[in-house]
């Protein structure tokens, strides 16, 4: 921004697996102006079920949104002074309403939900190469309860209210962004049923090519197209705020929260890539304008598109379960009673004395794509203790980090020499710097952790023509961790992590 003398203010929802954010950024000085957060639990139930509750997702959007005005009337802001906002949210999520009321017809299931992994079976063997990579070259992705094409399947199959919806041409699906922008522009009032090629790459119905609906994706998970939002880009009007204290304001900027965090690190550059640690972990490498295949267990994705420009593609490393495993300890276990304990707990002693802790609660994702996985803790004996096991969750999210580097450098060829991380885990520093000496790169974080929802608001400031991200920066502190350990140490504790892995697949339930 030239002089950055006048402000931008540009609002982001960010709706993730375990919380609602709205934020208010200044982007012409790089500052947060006011933000508010609402944490909840998932619904989990035997057999890997996990949902959340449409609504209730909503409300906690509209109360962030609520608390956030309020925060900037006491500022001096008007709320109608945020020029747009933007939408970002946990991927692949697949939600179905009834479009004459608006009600949803079933409980979002979760993308981290393994409720489909016979579903998953069926469809590969439906297929004609009989592989999970049979559409991989168009989608992107492998066949796995993951994605929201499988979710609807499943719903399509088990629950007749959906079935009768759709034969009565009532029924809606969407990602939670399309939930959301559908909601926020007037619901049942006209709302706009739209989503944005980035989320829309997760529903394993997109041709990564066309960048449209694909027939034979559809026909292949017997989908109707009638039901599916209109894909838009990632940075353009679809809507205004139809009520509340920010009634007409522009929605305009929308990507899924790992493609967002991508945006808000500025990684707008070709081998430029970002680790995000929330719920599950997930790294992006920037392909540039061609989508890459890759050979080692990665997913082909939308980056981001800005209006008519070209598309962006990445190679991602997906992980599922990341700041997830901590809430295990938190909530099931009762190992610690706050997620900040953590750090502190795993500090208490200076290694795992070889407890090596593979959280595969739904599978294992990237690279090994095993819906037979569950997890593992071996190397217990009678000095294992509390802390040891903090010690080894966090590490479980490193070592997956360096299968997912590593694959990386396999497809792109071209190793990173450092990494940058963002998301609510990496302030703990006994994490990054785990994570920098099992890497053996420095690892790099910037001062502002809401990676994520600066990515939507930059859309959004896209989307309205207020921002260039050729030409405007946000400019941030960082703190580097460099690695510590040698290369022999390292290799040794890898090689003991993937032995456990073994132990982990093949766990039919
Ligand atoms: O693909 C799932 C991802 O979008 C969820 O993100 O931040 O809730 O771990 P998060």
């Amino acid at each position: 921004m030239a002089a950055a003398a006048k402000s931008l203010l540009i609002g982001a929802i960010d709706q993730g697996t375990s919380s609602t954010r709205f934020i208010v950024f200044d982007l012409a000085t790089s500052r947060v102006i006011a933000q508010s957060q609402v944490l909840f639990d998932t619904l989990t139930r035997p057999g890997g079920w996990s949902e959340l509750n449409p609504m209730a997702i909503l409300d906690t959007v509209r109360t962030c949104m609520a608390e956030t005005a309020t925060q900037l009337e006491k500022r001096g802001f008007s709320p109608k002074s945020v020029q747009a906002i933007g939408v970002t949210n946990q991927r692949e999520s697949t939600v179905v309403w009834d479009r004459v009321n608006g009600q949803p017809l079933y409980n979002a299931i979760l993308w981290l939900d393994s409720r489909t992994t016979s579903t998953v079976e069926r469809l590969i063997q439906a297929t004609p190469s009989k592989s999970k990579d049979h559409f991989r070259a168009k989608a992107g992705l492998p066949l796995a309860s993951y994605f929201s094409a499988v979710k609807l399947r499943w719903l399509i199959d088990n629950e007749p209210p959906i079935r009768q919806a759709i034969e009565a041409g009532r029924c809606m699906f969407g990602t939670v962004d399309s939930w959301l922008l559908w909601n926020l522009t007037g619901g049942v009032k006209g709302g706009q049923h739209v989503t944005d090629v980035t989320n829309a790459s997760r529903t394993m119905l997109m041709n990564l090519h066309s960048m449209q609906w694909d027939d034979e994706l559809c026909a292949f998970f017997g989908v109707p197209k009638s039901i599916l939002p209109k894909i838009c880009s990632s940075a353009e009007v679809y809507g205004k705020i139809a009520e509340g204290q920010y009634q007409g304001i522009s929605l305009s900027g929308c990507l899924g929260d790992q493609q967002a965090a991508l945006v808000g690190q500025q990684c707008f550059s070709p081998g430029e890539a970002k680790n995000t640690y929330g719920t599950g972990c997930f790294m992006l490498y920037n392909t540039g304008t061609t989508p890459v295949q890759s050979k080692s267990g990665l997913l082909t994705t939308v980056a981001y598109k800005f209006g008519e420009q070209p598309a962006a593609y990445a190679l991602e490393g997906s992980i599922s379960i990341a700041g997830a495993a901590v809430n295990w300890l938190r909530d099931k276990m009762k190992i610690i009673t706050k997620s900040d304990q953590m750090s502190a707990l795993a500090a208490e002693v200076p290694d795992t004395d070889h407890v090596y802790f593979v959280p595969a609660f739904s599978g294992l994702y990237a690279p090994h794509w095993r819906e037979d996985a569950r997890g593992v803790i071996v190397g217990i004996t009678a000095n294992t203790n509390r802390a040891h096991l903090a010690r080894a969750t966090l590490e479980a999210v490193c070592f997956q980090t360096r299968e997912i580097l590593l694959a990386m450098t396999r497809d792109c060829g071209c190793p990173l020499l450092s990494l940058r991380v963002d998301g609510g885990m990496t302030k703990n520093d006994v994490l990054m710097q785990t994570q920098a000496d099992l890497l053996g790169i420095s690892v790099v974080r910037p001062a502002m952790a809401e990676t994520t929802a600066l990515g939507a608001a930059i859309a959004a400031a896209v989307g309205i023509g207020a921002w260039d991200p050729a030409t405007n920066q946000i400019q941030q502190e960082k703190t580097i961790f460099h690695d510590t350990i040698d290369q022999a140490d390292r290799d040794r504790r890898f090689k003991r992590w993937h032995e456990a892995v073994d132990r982990s697949v093949g766990w039919h339930v």
